[in-house]
């Protein structure tokens, strides 16, 4: 390993397990009660707009009672103190990492503390409730909804992380079931480009044995010491 050694690491809601906000898949998943496609769909929100906004305004306010793990904590110190290219791609909603202290950072499945504009696509911090039909603060008209990138939509910053992982001598994986592509094939991609790939998860995902080395536990414990042993190799 090396100072140009460049990292992209895939988070998913394994991460943020440890900070009691509830995995999608697992038992008491986020979805209990509510079919994915009631409040994951373009349809749903165009059926059920009530429905699909209060689920998000829920979600949202639980932000406030938590706070990032030692998970966040570690990936936020290999992001300030890597000399080499890092990005981390989350495909969680939580806004967890940032809170953490990360900055090269990418939600490819949007954000919880952001509103998206159906007519002119603005993006715009939001931290209360959003009703139905309120209107954008940049061209006016009743159409914001939550930035959530919805099944049936295309996830954020694409080509963006695309490139990154052509680029990446490391690929890790961190929290995440890989039922959901893209973000699931991102292992093949970075093989493909020739990266070692690493995967820290509870349990083995349903593409573990694509990965070079699996890792399983609780990420709190396997994040930190996998960002200490990386630092460690630069120091
Ligand atoms: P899942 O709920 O599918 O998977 C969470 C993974 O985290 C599972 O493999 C668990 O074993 C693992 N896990 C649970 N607790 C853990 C812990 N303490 N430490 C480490 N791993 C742990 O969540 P995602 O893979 O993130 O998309 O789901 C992907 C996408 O599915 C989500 O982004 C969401 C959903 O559709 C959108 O909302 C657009």
């Amino acid at each position: 390993m090396t100072r140009a050694t460049n990292i992209v690491i895939l988070t998913g809601a394994g991460i943020s397990a440890e900070s009691g906000i509830a995995t999608f898949r697992g038992p008491g998943g986020l979805w209990e009660g509510h079919r994915v496609e009631d409040v994951c769909t373009p349809e749903a929100l165009a059926r059920d707009p009530v429905l699909v906004h209060r689920f998000y305004d829920l979600r949202r306010a639980a932000l406030a009672t938590v706070v990032p793990n030692p998970a966040h904590d570690a990936l936020a110190r290999l992001d300030a103190a890597w000399p080499g290219e890092l990005l981390i791609v989350t495909q969680n909603v939580d806004d967890l990492h940032e809170r953490a202290g990360a900055k090269r950072l990418l939600h490819m499945h949007g954000e919880l503390r952001s509103a998206l504009c159906a007519s002119c696509g603005d993006q715009s911090r939001w931290e209360g409730s959003l009703a139905p039909r309120t209107s954008c603060p940049v061209c006016g008209a009743a159409a914001l909804r939550p930035d959530i990138v919805f099944f049936g939509e295309m996830p954020y910053r694409m080509e963006v992380i695309e490139a990154a992982i052509a680029r990446a001598h490391i690929f890790v994986s961190i929290g995440t079931s890989g039922a959901v592509y893209p973000a699931a094939g991102f292992v093949q991609t970075a093989r493909w480009h020739g990266a070692e790939t690493l995967e820290l998860n509870l349990e083995p995902s349903a593409g573990s044995h694509l990965f070079d080395e699996s890792r399983t536990g609780p990420a709190s414990v396997l994040v930190p010491a996998w960002v200490d042993a990386m630092l460690a190799a630069v120091a």
